[in-house]
């Protein structure tokens, strides 16, 4: 029998894949080359269904013969290891993001005499229309907080921002862009307590509480399904952090990050220019494993945030802090610091490097905001989080309005900078 080779993704099994298999079968054994998540993740959104979830899905179509794992959008690996006869795909990647992935098929294929056979796109359905009809009816709490971990164990570096109420959720779950043949957008929601807090003319004390704070989160999870990140603060008492991480865990929020600071906290970005107090080892490791021990699910985590470089307590404090915080159980780490270049940062990722024992490792680039993402990937980190930017970038927009509309006595002079009113009325779906 010859040998047919097809790669899919098929997240949302449809028709179109089915005519595909069928007609790939006439010519031999059909091998399905099923994108990895970390395939797919490199050039667009993290599929529904796990790779295995997947896998068994596509085993049982009639007519597949074999199912083997495609680690890259290329398939040229695949390709050059199992040197099919046939390849099959759907016509319609002759153009747009795979144009170049189909350029490379046809070039190994000659190799071998290999042939490339193009099936006619199945009109009227396609994976982009389901995914977002998918979208639309939502997602359940379970899988959004499980979300968060398949990111990380699928993508060099997941991409989170903030947001404080539905509309920027929005922003951050819906907008996208093509580079590099590649759509790219965030991975999912920082729910900062500055930005929380600031949104409600109040300062970032933990005087915003938690009932507060979960109603900003209900807000979010109405409109959105990506991953959610919550700013915890410090906590609070061991006593009461066991009821947060339950309640926030039922919510479906996928991480909880806690800073090791006791007493009035004061935002980090202040430094050591306001008292602040960092709290012990032994108790904050306490405060851990406790919230550790309240969790329902194996999902949820707690990320244990060091504030020793915000504190200028030194390197070597961070680093202890780092191994004392994962042996009490902590899923994460995130190192902070306010310096103005990455230096800290990066001697911390190095000295982190070198642990035994490592969990994801998060960052908040605002004030060395020159490193860029791929070089935090590269130094180690899994998270980065854009902390205050959606509020921070509205507010001087919104100061500049109603200064100039006070300057002119008249509104005419800020229409051009507004959203045009027609679509600021749509802007939300079912307005109409
Ligand atoms: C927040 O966004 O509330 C944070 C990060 O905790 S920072 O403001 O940098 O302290
Ligand atoms: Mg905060």
């Amino acid at each position: 029998m010859k040998k047919v080779y097809v790669a899919m993704s098929a997240d949302l099994i449809h028709p179109g894949h089915l005519n595909i298999i069928n007609n790939a079968k006439k010519y031999g054994d059909v091998i399905i080359g099923l994108l990895t998540d970390s395939a797919i993740a490199s050039y667009k959104r993290l599929p529904f269904l796990t790779f295995a979830q997947r896998k068994v899905v596509v085993e049982n179509i009639k007519g597949v013969k074999e199912v083997i794992p495609q680690e890259t959008l290329d398939y040229v690996p695949n390709l050059k290891k199992i040197k099919p006869d046939f390849v099959v795909h759907g016509d319609d990647w002759k153009t747009g993001i795979q144009k170049k992935t189909r350029e490379s098929v046809v070039q190994i294929l000659k190799e071998w005499d290999g042939k490339l056979i193009e099936i006619p796109y199945t009109a009227g359905i396609s994976s982009t229309k389901l995914n977002n009809a998918v979208r639309e009816v939502g997602t359940t709490p379970q899988i959004r907080m499980k979300r968060l971990k398949r990111l990380i164990e699928n993508k060099s570096i997941v991409r989170i921002m903030e947001a404080h109420n539905g509309l920027t959720g929005l922003i951050v779950e819906n907008v996208r862009m093509c580079q590099d043949d590649a759509i790219k957008e965030f991975d999912g929601m920082w729910l900062s307590s500055l930005t929380d807090s600031i949104a409600k003319g109040k300062p970032d004390i933990e005087c915003v509480d938690l009932t507060s704070r979960i109603s900003t989160i209900n807000e979010i999870i109405e409109v959105t399904t990506k991953p959610i990140i919550f700013d915890g603060d410090t906590g609070d008492v061991p006593e009461h952090f066991v009821f947060s991480v339950k309640t926030l865990e039922r919510l479906g929020v996928s991480a909880v990050i806690i800073e090791d600071k006791v007493g009035l906290k004061k935002n980090s970005l202040f430094g050591t220019d306001v008292p602040q107090t960092q709290d012990s080892i032994k108790n904050f490791s306490y405060k851990i494993s406790k919230g550790k021990k309240a969790q329902v699910t194996d999902d949820f985590m707690i990320i244990a945030r060091i504030e020793s470089l915000i504190l200028k307590k030194g390197l070597k404090d961070a680093v202890t802090r780092a191994r004392a915080y994962i042996d009490a159980g902590a899923n994460g780490i995130m190192i902070h610091s306010k310096e103005k270049t990455p230096t800290e940062i990066l001697e911390f990722c190095n000295e982190y490097s070198k642990f035994n024992v490592k969990v994801p490792l998060v960052v908040v680039p605002t004030t060395y905001s020159s490193i860029t993402e791929e070089e935090l990937a590269h130094a180690g980190v899994n998270i980065v989080i854009y902390g205050n930017h959606l509020l921070r970038s509205a507010y001087p927009a919104m100061v500049k309005t109603v200064e100039t509309i006070l300057e002119h006595g008249r509104a005419l002079e800020v229409s051009e900078r507004c959203t045009p009113i027609n679509e600021i009325i749509t802007l939300i779906p079912g307005s109409i």
